[in-house]
């Protein structure tokens, strides 16, 4: 997710912004720029590729312009700039799309994150009035109507512009005209101020500048933000200027980059909720009607067969895509995992759509099912959350999950990201192919956009119940996680999730082929994590579940708020918000995940990887 920082203060602004973009690293990016004010001139850097490139191209201008690689004091008495990562959304990974972004006349500049919706809209009517876009973003349309709507006031530029976006977004912008001023925007994406002594900083996360203050004011969507070197004023969502709600932040800097979680991987997991509506947003601008859009209604329309292939929790979000894409939208498809896909002479033919999905774009065993899929004639999509990584390149069109940069070892935000981009996609495919009634079809477009907010209930409701019975069964030797249809890839998932932080041995099953052989290692010390929130099985899953307390194990379910028949056969229930079974995946590997983390860190486990280490799976 792309990163902002700005700041005006007496500090060398570049070093500053430089150190701050550093401190965004984490989040993840494919270009970099800044953009700040020295001797009375504007400069603007900007670079693809990682941090170092955009250092060394700051290094070659300052020794251009000076003949020295850089000083640590200020050249003006106030210094202001902005600065930004971005991960391309609008347009490819190109210097010209890499923020700042400039109006034509090089006087008004800006750092955007998120989304304008209607910038393509937007860019029409700034043509008609004779004014032309030079890169494909829609973060360059907003610099443009700033600088249209500017009389020598930018807050009040900004706020018209403001007035005709629509979108989520959070920017800076900065004017010549008006040289030790940052005016920022907070409009549904995150954007803090620091407040320093005669400095302030602006950014999309505190530990862009904890570094050098810890007194910040949260700003409240819709709000506008003005900083200048004689202090901070907000303004509410009417215009009303308020002063700024300041407090005091004591975390750490390692603290502060995971805001204020002990790990990253609870960190990821409370972001999930964000994970899943940025995705569902992204979704909309690459499953959108766009002309020659290889995953547009047209082309989805002749999709006869489709396969999907992943390795690990990518294989088990393949698993609950199949399911959404049968039921809804009747096309045949098959899962596999990449590795075996890969050597097993698969029937791949002209008119299979085939799903990569990769979270990390670089695993080796998908990338080549992919690139096989593509050799033998298939449209090969890669469903990934990392720009520009391989499978983006070996591809015929990619689907991004916008989860942010995973840093925990273990994929949570990423799994249910790619879920709901299987199924968005499949919701897609079932209107292209008319086999949902308009009704059903609005009314999981519905369900899908309301997950958010049911993950997020599920965290606040679960997350205290789980942790005491993970530091209950904490010793227990071995776990057996089942479920049936929508239930078995989240059991599929739990239980890779537990043994894989926790080294506690775990097995998944269908509930129905327990019998058929893991039966035998149940005895009183077996937790099973029991998945029932498909109601068309709830029957025979009851019965199943007769059959483990037979054996005298203990039994705990995650079911459908409301069901009254599962808390007769099991000892401890968690409840996640009824909705489409299918849809209840991402809600109910919630408390799964809860409960592997707990668990670990009873055994004082470490569940994450050393910090900053993009998860990259390469193994053959
Ligand atoms: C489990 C996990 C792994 C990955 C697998 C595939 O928590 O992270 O099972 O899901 O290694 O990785 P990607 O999705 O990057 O191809």
């Amino acid at each position: 997710m792309c990163g902002i920082i700005g700041y005006v203060g007496y500090r060398r602004c570049q070093d500053v912004l430089f150190e701050g973009l550093k401190r965004l690293e984490y989040r993840g990016y494919d270009s970099a720029g800044l953009a700040w004010r020295e001797n009375g001139r504007f400069e603007c850097v900007r670079s693809i590729g990682n941090l170092e490139s955009l250092g060394s191209a700051l290094a070659a201008r300052s020794a251009a312009a000076d003949g020295s690689e850089s000083s640590p004091v200020a050249t003006a008495i106030v210094s202001a700039g902005i600065g930004h990562t971005r991960w391309a959304t609008h347009g490819g990974v190109t210097e010209r799309n890499a923020h700042p972004h400039s109006d034509w006349s090089g006087r008004v500049r800006i750092v955007l994150n998120g989304i304008i919706e209607n910038y393509l809209e937007l860019r029409d009517l700034l043509a008609a009035e004779m004014i032309q876009c030079s890169s494909e973003t829609d973060a360059e349309v907003v610099a443009q109507l700033i600088s249209f709507y500017y009389v020598g006031d930018l807050s009040d530029a900004v706020r018209r512009a403001v007035a005709v976006l629509s979108g989520h977004f959070a920017f800076v912008a900065m004017c010549d005209d008006e040289p030790e001023t940052l005016v920022g925007v907070r409009h549904e994406c995150p954007l803090v101020v620091g407040i320093g002594d005669r400095e302030l900083f602006i950014a999309s996360s505190i530990s862009a500048f904890i570094r050098h203050t810890r007194r910040v004011a949260v700003l409240h969507d819709g709000e506008i933000v003005v900083l200048r070197p004689a202090g901070v004023t907000v303004f509410d969502v009417d215009g009303f200027p308020q002063a700024p709600r300041e407090s005091k932040v004591d975390w750490d800097e390692d603290r502060c980059e995971k805001d204020g979680f002990e790990t990253f991987m609870l960190k990821e997991i409370h972001e999930q909720p964000t994970a899943i509506a940025e995705t569902l947003r992204q979704t909309r601008v690459t499953l959108g009607p766009a002309e020659n859009n290889p995953l547009g209604l047209d082309h989805l329309r002749d999709v006869r067969r489709m396969i999907i292939v992943g390795c690990g929790t990518s294989y088990h979000a393949g698993l609950a895509g199949r399911m959404a894409i049968e039921r809804w939208a009747r096309i045949p498809v098959e899962v596999d995992v990449a590795s075996e896909f890969r050597y097993r002479e698969p029937i791949v033919e002209p008119d299979t759509l085939v799903l990569g999905i990769t979270q990390s774009g670089e695993t080796a065993d998908t990338l080549a099912a992919m690139r096989l899929a593509r050799a033998q004639g298939a449209t090969v999509v890669a469903v990934t959350n990392a720009a520009g990584s391989q499978a983006t390149r070996d591809a015929d069109a990619v689907l991004f999950t916008r989860a942010g940069l995973e840093v925990g070892v273990a994929a949570t935000k990423t799994f249910v990201a790619q879920v709901v981009l299987l199924y968005a996609l499949a919701l897609n495919l079932a209107r292209a192919r008319e086999t949902l009634p308009t009704d059903r079809l609005a009314e999981l477009q519905r369900g899908l956009e309301l997950l958010p907010e049911g993950v997020e209930q599920v965290i606040e409701s679960v997350d205290g119940p789980i942790r005491e019975l993970a530091e209950r069964l904490v010793w227990s030797p071995f776990f057996l996680y089942l479920g049936r249809l929508s239930g078995l890839p989240v059991a599929l998932e739990g239980a890779l999730k537990l043994k894989e932080i926790s080294y506690v041995p775990t097995d998944a099953y269908a509930a129905g082929e327990m019998k058929h052989g893991p039966i035998a290692l149940l005895s009183r010390d077996t937790p099973v994590v029991c998945v029932a929130t498909e109601q068309r099985v709830l029957p025979k899953l009851l019965s199943n579940l007769s059959e483990v307390r037979a054996r005298g194990a203990r039994v705990l379910a995650v079911a459908t708020e409301g069901c009254k028949q599962i808390a007769e056969h099991a000892e401890h229930v968690v409840y996640v918000p009824a909705t489409d079974p299918l849809l209840q995946v991402v809600l109910a590997v919630v408390p799964l995940q809860l409960f592997a983390y707990h668990l670990a860190r009873a055994r004082a486990l470490n569940v994450d990887q050393p910090r900053n280490l993009a998860k990259t799976v390469t193994v053959e």
